[in-house]
């Protein structure tokens, strides 16, 4: 029998496009199914595609199948199912072969399981959704650098490429690839509730219908704001629902689901106390449209807050400036929470590298993260607000931020994204802050010791007369 070169467990819509992207390059797979129906049903619809591809029906069928040393990629759903994966494979695995969690998987899982298998184990981030798995993903990888570089021929042929470099890289040791991949759905979540604000500014304080705000955004898909997520805005509002024939986003309900990786961005970032206002806002906002029974008797008892703005009191051009500068805010955040966590966690974070494997494959791909690319080769550890190319834009845009915050606010329309990205830009322009008296209240209240502007040294003491 042919020994296969990879071999692939899970034929969920993920698995079974990474399987067949895997062989269309030309590699050998073996692929396992819990069910064998669902392993059969991805074989008759692989096409041409099948010769390159072995069917298991069971976890030593598809051990066999594979040369050694043996590569198994795991596209099982997070959790408990990785580990029992794990464990019925390690009872059929030599030292040397490899393990490879490519699911979305919690980065602590991911270190744990790499303290336990050592350099038997590695897990990636994969980003793009069914379409990227089949032509093209975004690879985060994570383990050792032997193991990446046994995968990576396979790994970086699978990948989009951005202007023909392939968008796969190795980003540390064990969690690192997850830890990034996760930073990534972050960001995604903000990217996503900013543009969902500023459709509902349109929606609600404009008054635009939905194949008009469909039509702005296919206008804005040039220049800073050039994404994929800008891009399927546009496609969403110009498409129309085939059982109503109404705009398919006047039918869906805004209740927003998740599976949680943005929750965990924003449980990391509050362990490494590194502000992310705006990924915890849209957490937050995701977390708010799903109380809809509450939402609603809101409505009853305070009533609808008018939303509808009088003429003129903000303009498209307005939003697309807002958009831009809040976009920014949100990526500078993301940025610097990757930051903190590599040295949190003796990982070494090659930044531009992570901007330059965003920029094709991913959910989060778009033209700016090429510019954030250059920027961070400058100077990595700098906040992306003070890279002189940001700045500039920051300058130009950041009013018409304010401005739209600002109006929505008073007219009733919830803006949490945007107005967090606000409030971050002010907070890190002022110099002085208003934490004076937080360190007055804590030295008060438990002699926590303050600096002092005048003088040197920590620990000094106010004459407080607690009581007095
Ligand atoms: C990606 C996405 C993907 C994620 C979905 C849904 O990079 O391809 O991030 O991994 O699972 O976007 O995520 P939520 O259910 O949390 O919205």
């Amino acid at each position: 029998m042919t020994q296969r070169d990879i071999g692939l467990i899970g034929l969920g819509t993920m698995g079974a496009m990474l399987a067949l992207n895997i062989a269309e390059k030309g590699f050998g797979v073996a692929v396992y199914n819990r069910t064998r129906q669902r392993t059969r049903e991805f074989m008759a619809q692989a096409g041409d595609l099948a010769t390159r591809l072995t069917p298991a029906d069971s976890l030593a069928d598809l051990v066999a199948a594979l040369a050694r040393p043996r590569k198994i990629i795991l596209m099982v759903p997070a959790g408990e199912i990785v580990d029992q994966q794990i464990e019925a494979l390690r009872a059929l695995l030599d030292s040397g072969d490899l393990i490879i969690d490519a699911g979305n998987a919690n980065f602590r899982d991911t270190q744990r399981r790499a303290s336990a298998l050592g350099a038997g184990f590695m897990g990636i981030g994969v980003s793009g959704g069914a379409e990227g798995a089949r032509h093209g993903p975004s690879i985060m990888g994570g383990g050792t650098r032997a193991a990446w570089d046994s995968v990576a021929p396979i790994l970086t042929a699978i990948a989009a490429k951005y202007r023909g470099t392939p968008c796969a890289t190795w980003m540390g040791e064990a969690g690192a690839g997850h830890f990034v991949k996760t930073a990534h759905n972050g960001i995604e979540y903000a990217d996503m509730q900013l543009i969902a604000e500023s459709y509902g500014v349109m929606r609600d304080g404009l008054g635009l219908e939905s194949t008009a705000i469909g039509a702005v955004f296919t206008r804005w898909n040039t220049g800073p704001l050039q994404s994929y997520l800008t891009e399927i805005t546009g496609e969403i509002g110009a498409t129309l629902d085939p059982a109503s024939g109404a705009p398919i986003l006047d039918v869906i309900l805004d209740r927003a689901g998740q599976k949680g990786t943005g929750r965990w961005t924003a449980v990391e970032a509050q362990h490494l106390g590194a502000p992310i206002p705006v990924i915890e806002a849209a957490v937050a906002a995701r977390n708010l449209s799903a109380l809809l029974p509450q939402r609603r008797a809101g409505q009853h008892s305070f009533g609808a807050a008018p939303q509808r703005l009088p003429d003129g009191a903000l303009t498209l051009s307005d939003l697309h400036a807002a958009l831009i500068a809040g976009k920014i805010l949100c990526y500078a955040q993301g940025f610097a929470l990757l930051h903190s966590a590599s040295g949190s966690f003796g990982w070494s974070l090659d930044q531009p590298a992570i901007a330059r494997v965003w920029r094709a494959g991913c959910i989060i791909r778009s033209a700016m993260l090429n510019d954030m690319a250059q920027a961070l080769g400058d100077d990595p550890a700098r906040n992306l607000m003070l890279a002189p190319y940001f700045t500039d834009l920051l300058r130009q845009h950041s009013p018409a931020l304010r401005k739209v915050v600002s109006v929505a606010l008073a007219h009733g329309l919830p803006v949490p994204a945007l107005s967090a990205a606000l409030t971050y830009f002010d907070m890190m322009r002022t110099a002085l802050s208003s934490a004076n008296m937080i360190q007055a209240q804590r030295d008060f209240f438990g002699a926590h010791g303050f600096e002092r502007r005048d003088r040197d040294g920590t620990g000094h003491h106010g004459p407080w007369v607690p009581g007095a």
